[in-house]
């Protein structure tokens, strides 16, 4: 949750909205002359209407017209990489960008969004997914056989991390390689959201083990896995309500250097061992995330700055709502990744995966575009 929480708190923050380049005043635009150099040199991949004629291609109508005047000045001057549309601004002047932007600003926005995508969020496919491994780690990630872990409220980048570990055999356990074989990196992502919503169920003390004596034990785990076993941090993975005998064999395997860990086990006798894996799993246990992280969710933080009625102005900001899907993922991408300069931008789309960026994508280009 705490990655949302920032996010949330830091939409707050910029939620004033504040221009990020002082643009000039625009001088008065002739939007006939715009039309002339739309027909002529843009017309090839924006189309007649400007609503982008292959999927990638940004639908350029009903924009702000000081958003799209920024975007052909950033890409003049290389500030905005794109090799086509670098050689069309080289040789426009002031007043020809200025007029071909108020002719697009002035075109009616697409009547219904080309095509509506798959409605599924990430959470419903996810549990899609998920039931392919429900035969071992149980219903909603709740195991019920001994040294198979739960997945229930698992943290997210852990249980990533753990997948990546048994594909590239760095764990080498051939049912699990062979379980996640043939799934995407977003289908990871996927199941990584799903499983962290999940509630765990508690577990029975098991038979052998103390827990009291394990409790003391614990001391030096807390830090990390947080108090009674519930972490706090993405990375690092709770271990309340675990299935004893999978956290036995997971210190004995850290103790054999066959995992790897900053705590090596090596001073815990096996006695030690059963009985923190004793404690751990009478503990409590929580989901790591309180409800799906949704797009929708996501999107009201957005929509302070994207949504209807907020352009004004003087703010160069551009509609998202019925935008081409395929150009939304690469614009996020590229703001994430900072090969596309926008400090606001960048902020807000640095903690996302490729998930929520298809998500929100999808969401978004399947909106009306008013
Ligand atoms: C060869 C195809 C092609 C031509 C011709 C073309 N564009 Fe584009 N345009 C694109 C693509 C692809 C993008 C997205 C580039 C990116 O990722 O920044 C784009 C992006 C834009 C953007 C930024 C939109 C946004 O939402 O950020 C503007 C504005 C724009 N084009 C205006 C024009 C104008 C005006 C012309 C004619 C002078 C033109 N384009 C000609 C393909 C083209
Ligand atoms: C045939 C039984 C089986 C199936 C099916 C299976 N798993 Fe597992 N899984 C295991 C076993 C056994 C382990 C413990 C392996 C170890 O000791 O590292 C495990 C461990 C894991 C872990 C590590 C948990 C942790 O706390 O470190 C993850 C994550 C995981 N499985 C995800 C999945 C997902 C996702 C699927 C479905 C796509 C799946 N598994 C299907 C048997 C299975
Ligand atoms: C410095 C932080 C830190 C401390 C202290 C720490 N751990 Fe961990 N622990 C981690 C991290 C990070 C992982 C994930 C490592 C990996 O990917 O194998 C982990 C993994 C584990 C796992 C595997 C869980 C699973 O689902 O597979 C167990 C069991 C575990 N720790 C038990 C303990 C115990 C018991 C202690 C105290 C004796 C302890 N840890 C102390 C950070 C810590
Ligand atoms: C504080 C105001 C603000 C918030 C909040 C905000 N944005 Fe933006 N966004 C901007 C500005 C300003 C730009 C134009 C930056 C540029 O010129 O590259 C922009 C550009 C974009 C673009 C590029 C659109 C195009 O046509 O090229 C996308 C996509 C986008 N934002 C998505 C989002 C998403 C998704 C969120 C919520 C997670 C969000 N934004 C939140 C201000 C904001």
């Amino acid at each position: 949750m705490m990655k949302w929480c920032f996010v949330a708190s830091t939409l707050m923050l910029l939620a004033s909205c504040s221009r990020e380049a002082n643009q000039p005043p625009e001088p008065a635009a002739d939007i006939g002359a715009g039309k002339a150099i739309a027909d002529t040199e843009c017309i090839d991949c924006h189309g007649a209407d400007g609503h982008g004629v292959a999927p990638g291609i940004p639908q350029l109508s009903a924009q702000p017209a000081d958003y799209l005047l920024a975007s052909l000045q950033a890409y003049q001057s290389g500030e905005r990489t794109h090799a086509a549309l670098r050689d069309l601004t080289n040789h426009m002047n002031d007043a020809d960008m200025v007029n071909v932007s108020a002719y697009y600003a002035s075109l009616s926005p697409p009547e219904q969004p080309a095509t509506i995508h798959d409605k599924m969020t990430s959470y419903e496919e996810g549990e899609q997914i998920a039931k392919a491994c429900v035969s071992c780690h149980g219903e909603s990630g709740n195991s019920v056989i001994a040294g198979i872990p739960s997945l229930a409220g698992q943290q997210p980048l852990y249980f990533i991390a753990a997948t990546q570990a048994y594909l590239t055999g760095i764990r080498d356990i051939e049912t699990m390689e062979k379980s996640l074989r043939g799934l995407s990196r977003t289908d990871i992502e996927k199941l990584a959201l799903y499983y962290a919503s999940q509630v765990p169920d508690a577990h029975q003390a098991p038979e052998n083990g103390d827990p009291e004596a394990g409790m003391v034990l614990s001391a030096q785990c807390g830090g990390c896995h947080g108090g009674g076993g519930v972490s706090h941090d993405a990375a690092t993975p709770s271990l309340a309500g675990q299935d004893p005998l999978y956290l036995a064999n997971a210190a004995k395997a850290y103790r054999g250097h066959v995992r790897h860990h900053d705590v090596m086990f090596a001073d815990k006798s096996d006695e030690d061992i059963a009985n923190i894996a004793a404690y751990y799993a009478i503990q409590q246990p929580r989901a790591a995330e309180d409800e799906p992280i949704s797009a929708a969710k996501l999107s009201r933080s957005c929509d302070r700055c994207h949504g209807p009625g907020i352009d004004s102005p003087n703010l160069a900001t551009p509609r998202l709502n019925g935008q081409d899907r395929d150009y939304l993922i690469m614009a996020l991408r590229a703001y994430r990744d900072d090969k596309r300069h926008s400090t606001t931008m960048h902020k807000m789309s640095l903690p996302y995966s490729d998930t929520m960026i298809e998500s929100l994508a999808t969401l978004y280009s399947s909106r009306e575009a008013r």
